[in-house]
């Protein structure tokens, strides 16, 4: 696959231009050429990165999951030295998340519907029940 494929950081380091832009994050060789005009964070910090191992700089912004799941979509192979255990791919991923997310959400909806149904149902109740218990007729002046 070429995401495994196997890079020394010189090699990396020749892709160092706005057009031709890679760097390195916890060993993952990845290609932004295409990402730098997307990236929230600016085009100009990406490419002072370029070529270089950028994990320091990725990580002291705290980046988010997403952005961490991004960057998959960017992989082009692995730095020399580092075996990335359990590289899922970035399609995979992000079905897992979506499936994830449509068994969060079916829950939510189930008891959503549930509630919805047995509250108006709820003060229709009382109302009548209500309605019943006090009647005009019962009441002695
Ligand atoms: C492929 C690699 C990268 C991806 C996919 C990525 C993605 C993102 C995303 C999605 C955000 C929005 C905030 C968030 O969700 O965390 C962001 C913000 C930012 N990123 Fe990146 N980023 C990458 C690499 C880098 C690198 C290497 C640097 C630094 C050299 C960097 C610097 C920043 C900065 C400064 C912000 C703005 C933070 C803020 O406004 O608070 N990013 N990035």
């Amino acid at each position: 696959m070429a995401e495994n494929k196997i890079f020394t950081l010189s090699q990396v380091a020749q892709h160092n231009s706005k057009k031709d832009c890679w760097f390195v994050i916890n060993g993952r060789v990845l290609n932004v050429t295409k990402f730098l005009a997307e990236h929230p964070g600016g085009e100009e910090v990406l490419i002072e990165s370029a070529g270089k191992d950028a994990t320091k700089q990725f990580e002291d912004i705290g980046h988010s999951k997403a952005a961490q799941t991004m960057l998959l979509k960017y992989q082009v192979g692995v730095l020399q030295g580092y075996t990335i255990k359990d590289t899922p791919s970035f399609q995979e991923t992000k079905k897992k998340e979506m499936e994830a997310y449509v068994i969060k959400n079916e829950g939510k909806l189930k008891s959503a519907t549930l509630f919805e149904f047995f509250v108006p149902l709820l003060v229709a109740g009382s109302y009548f029940a209500y309605r019943f218990l006090a009647r005009p007729d019962d009441i002695v002046y």
